[in-house]
């Protein structure tokens, strides 16, 4: 059985909802429908973007059926729905949430058993299987996103949760790593599941640089902290005497010294960077640098790269889902987060934000000029 066999295709799609409902299994209704933040949908808005997202995709675009409730794929669209809005909206709650999410489940497995997903497939949508890639990260990436909010839930618990945090130990290096001046490619390869902005994978020139091996672990972040009186990480508060708690889930666990540190936004990342005498690394370095770094997978890191199109960029399969984002008003992170499942996971993945959002799982890690 291939990756992309149909049976393949729906038990990996039954395998995220599975991870999508295992979030969500410690809360009640109501917690589903409390807005937390402004900057955050509440839980409910997100199931049910998730569910429309796979009917619109899956199930119209592929199955040419009619929706199953009109007009409702309007008060999913993320870019006609502000996050803060997302609360107010009339969406579906509760048991028809649930019943929702079924009811497209079921369709969409009807309309894999009718599609043809050879290699030469007309319809690009369907060829190798990208339209289901596509809706199994996106509910992946979904999943990233509810685990922030999350954060915000007193008294959430998850063995699944506690798990992902365990940060690995680090191995033995050196501090850093010299990488040398000239051509290095970078972008996804021409095969294999990519999103558009990640595509075409091309040469880029870089002078010399150093890029420090390892992450920028919390007691590096506390000693800027106290030096220059900045900002700590979102979730820190004072323990008792010199150390620091996280706050996230209504704990107060000791934040510990060798973990890289989690929850600072690209101005406070590009802050502690100069204080350190160094500075971000552009995206491009962070890739080329890639196979020599300790990647602990804890949190995203923060470039110094604004989120702009790769030559020869085309929108596909919609322009919203990167050509909107476009420009130098977001920033780009790399690697991935102990939240992100490792199926999302690539070398040419760029994730982006605002430069100063940190309810994210964003750190950073170090480089200069050589
Ligand atoms: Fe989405």
């Amino acid at each position: 059985m291939t990756a992309n066999s149909k049976a393949a295709i729906a038990e990996r799609l039954s395998e995220a909802r599975a991870r999508t409902f295992e979030l969500i299994e410690p809360l009640d209704d109501e917690q589903l429908n409390t807005v937390y933040s402004p900057i955050l949908s509440p839980l409910a808005w997100d199931l049910g973007h998730i569910a429309n997202f796979e009917e619109l995709w899956l199930v119209q675009t592929i199955g040419g059926h009619e929706p199953l409730h009109g007009e409702l794929g309007r008060l999913y669209d993320a870019i006609e729905n502000p996050r803060r809005t997302r609360g107010e909206l009339p969406i579906l709650r509760d048991a028809e949430l649930r019943a929702y999410l079924a009811d497209v489940r079921e369709r969409t497995l009807e309309v894999l058993d009718s599609v043809d997903l050879s290699p030469d497939a007309g319809d690009p949508l369907l060829r190798e299987g990208f339209v289901y890639e596509m809706l199994l990260a996106h509910e992946l990436q979904h999943n990233e996103t509810m685990l922030q909010l999350l954060q915000l839930v007193d008294g959430y618990e998850s063995e699944a949760v506690d798990a992902a945090l365990a940060v690995e130990t680090a191995g033995e290096g050196p501090e850093t790593i010299a990488i040398a001046a000239g051509e290095y490619e970078v972008g996804a390869p021409e095969r294999g599941f990519a999103y558009d902005n990640e595509r075409g994978r091309h040469g880029f020139e870089l002078a010399a640089f150093e890029i420090d091996r390892a992450p920028v672990a919390n007691a590096a972040y506390a000693e800027f902290v106290a030096a220059t009186g900045a900002e700590p990480p979102l979730y820190w508060e004072r323990g008792g005497g010199e150390g620091w708690v996280s706050t996230a889930m209504g704990r107060r666990a000791p934040v510990d010294p060798s973990d890289p540190v989690v929850h600072v936004s690209w101005e406070q990342a590009d802050a502690f960077a100069r204080w350190a005498g160094k500075r971000l690394p552009s995206e491009q370095e962070w890739e080329a640098a890639r196979p020599q770094l300790q990647l602990t997978g804890h949190a995203w890191e923060w470039t110094s790269s604004d989120f702009l199109p790769y030559p020869g960029f085309r929108a596909f399969p919609y322009p919203e889902y990167s050509e909107a984002f476009f420009g130098p008003e977001h920033k780009v992170l790399r690697g991935s987060s102990w939240a992100t499942h490792p199926h999302v996971v690539r070398a040419s993945f760029r994730n982006w934000d605002l430069p100063q959002r940190r309810q994210i799982f964003s750190g950073l890690r170090c480089a200069r000029d050589a």
